[in-house]
C-alpha cells in the first residue's frame, strides 16, 4: 500500500546492526574513563542522574534482565547505556521490537553534556559490543531519530553498520510504519530487521497513541 506525500509529517528513524563475530572497532575516548556495568545496587545513583525514573522502576528495569553500562570519569557518572533482550519499547517511535536468543538491543543512552564529544558514547557502545560478545551474543541492534547526527556518528564509529531505516508517517489518527533498507544491505538481513522491527510484517499501522499490538 501506498501512503502519499499528503500524510506526512514523517519522522525517520536510523536501524544500525553490529554481527558480534566481528571484531570491535577499537575507540581511545579522549578523557580518562572507566567503563563498566552496574546492577540495581546502583539504582538510586541511576535515578538521580537519570532523572524522571524512579530507583523502583531502574530496579524494575534490571528484574525484567536488562543490563546497565556505564562510563565513569573519576567520581563522575558520565554516560551510560541499556541493554534489552526479549524484547523492548521503542517510545520515540512507539514500536515494541521483538529480539530472538543471541540477540540484544541498546537504547536509552546519554552523555552527559560536560562529558560530551570525547567519544565517551562511540567508546560505551564498543565496550558493551566487546560484553556482549563475551556472553555469547551473536547480534545488537540500535535505533536513533534521524536527525540525531552526533548518535548516528557515534553508532558508525563503534562499528555498527547503517541497515535500514525506519519510516513513520501519520495518516489522520494513525501512523504507518515501514521499514526501508539501505540498498547495499543484503536482503537476509532487512527481512531481519522487518523481523525485529516490525515482528515480521512489510509494514504495521498503529494508533497514534499507542504501540504495536500482536
Ligand atoms: C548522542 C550522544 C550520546 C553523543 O555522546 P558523545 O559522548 O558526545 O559522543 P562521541 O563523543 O562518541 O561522539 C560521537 C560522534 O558524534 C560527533 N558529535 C558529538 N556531538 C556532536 C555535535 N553536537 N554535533 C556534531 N557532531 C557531534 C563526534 O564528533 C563524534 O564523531 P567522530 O567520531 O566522527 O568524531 C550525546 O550527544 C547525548 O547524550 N545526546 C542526548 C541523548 C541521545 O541523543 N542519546 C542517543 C540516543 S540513541
Amino acid at each position: 500500500m501506498l501512503v502519499s506525500a499528503e500524510h506526512d509529517p514523517r519522522r525517520t528513524g536510523t536501524i544500525w546492526a553490529l554481527n558480534l563475530d566481528e571484531p570491535s572497532a577499537l575507540i581511545t575516548p579522549r578523557m580518562p574513563v572507566t567503563f563498566g556495568r552496574c546492577g540495581s545496587e546502583s539504582a538510586a545513583l541511576l535515578s538521580e542522574v537519570m532523572g524522571c525514573i524512579t530507583p523502583e522502576a531502574i530496579i524494575q528495569r534490571f528484574e525484567a534482565g536488562r543490563q546497565c553500562y556505564i562510563a565513569w570519569a573519576g567520581n563522575d557518572l558520565a554516560a551510560y547505556a541499556w541493554v534489552s533482550f526479549d524484547e523492548e519499547f521503542v517510545s520515540e517511535f512507539n514500536l515494541r521490537i521483538r529480539l530472538l536468543p543471541g540477540e540484544a538491543y541498546i537504547w536509552d543512552c546519554l552523555t552527559f553534556p560536560g562529558f560530551r564529544e570525547h567519544r565517551l558514547y562511540s567508546g560505551l557502545l564498543a565496550y558493551v559490543a566487546s560484553q556482549l560478545r563475551e556472553q555469547e551474543l551473536c547480534r545488537v541492534w540500535i535505533c536513533t531519530d534521524g536527525e540525531n547526527v552526533p548518535s548516528q556518528r557515534g553508532i558508525a564509529r563503534a562499528g555498527f553498520s547503517h541497515v535500514a531505516d525506519l519510516i513513520v508517517s501519520r495518516v489522520l489518527a494513525m501512523r504507518f510504519v515501514y521499514v526501508q533498507g539501505q540498498p547495499e544491505i543484503p536482503d537476509s538481513l532487512i527481512s531481519e530487521t522487518r523481523r525485529v522491527f516490525l515482528d515480521n510484517r512489510d509494514n504495521v499501522w498503529l494508533s497514534a497513541l499507542s504501540g504495536v499490538h500482536g
